[in-house]
């Protein structure tokens, strides 16, 4: 795997837009609890770091949804993981790394809609909103990006660069 360089959004800037975002959707649920369901496995970093930011209490769970082999969407999107626990009658945010396409968070969607949540919003850190397939729009997005490959702070390449601080861009050469 070949990254760019120098990373193309530090961890510092990313610490402190997880924290402009955590504030605002604090003051958004003010007053309330708040289902947090984070796609598997990409946002479990963001979600880390998201949810300790938060001031209103929050409870945690998962789903895990793949539409990609390496950087080729396949366009269906398997749902593997669901949440334990019910939605029904909660508030629901859902916490994705990154919007591509916007089949994976729209299939996700639809699903957690199904169990009748009394609130649902789409969280996302990262949004690509030029590869737009599906319509499809994030309550809250961390940060825009061209449409680039990116590997970091959660995100992989093959299941390799999850660990890295930093954001970069894959160099496909
Ligand atoms: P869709 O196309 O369904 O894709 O919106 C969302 C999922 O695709 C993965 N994805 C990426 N992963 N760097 C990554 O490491 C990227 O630039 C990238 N773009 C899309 C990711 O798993 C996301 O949940
Ligand atoms: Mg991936």
């Amino acid at each position: 795997m070949r990254l760019g360089k120098t990373p193309i959004i530090t961890a510092m800037q990313i610490e402190r837009r997880v924290a402009e975002l955590a504030g605002q959707i604090s003051r958004d649920y003010a007053g309330r609890e708040l289902l947090l369901i984070a796609v598997l496995k990409g946002s479990v970093i963001f979600a880390s770091d998201l949810m300790r930011r938060l001031t209103v209490p929050v409870t945690l769970d998962f789903v895990r949804a793949r539409s990609y082999r390496n950087t080729e969407s396949t366009g269906s999107v398997e749902c593997t993981f669901h949440p334990e626990q019910s939605v029904a009658r909660k508030h629901v945010l859902i916490l994705e790394d990154i919007l591509d396409t916007g089949r994976t968070a729209s299939a996700i969607v639809e699903h957690i809609r199904e169990g009748r949540p009394d609130s649902l919003a789409l969280c996302a850190l990262f949004d690509k909103p030029s590869r737009r397939v599906v319509p499809m729009t994030a309550d809250y997005v961390g940060f825009t990006l061209d449409d680039r490959f990116v590997v970091g702070y959660g995100l992989d390449y093959n299941e390799c660069g999850r660990e890295l601080p930093d954001l970069y861009v894959l160099d496909e050469e």
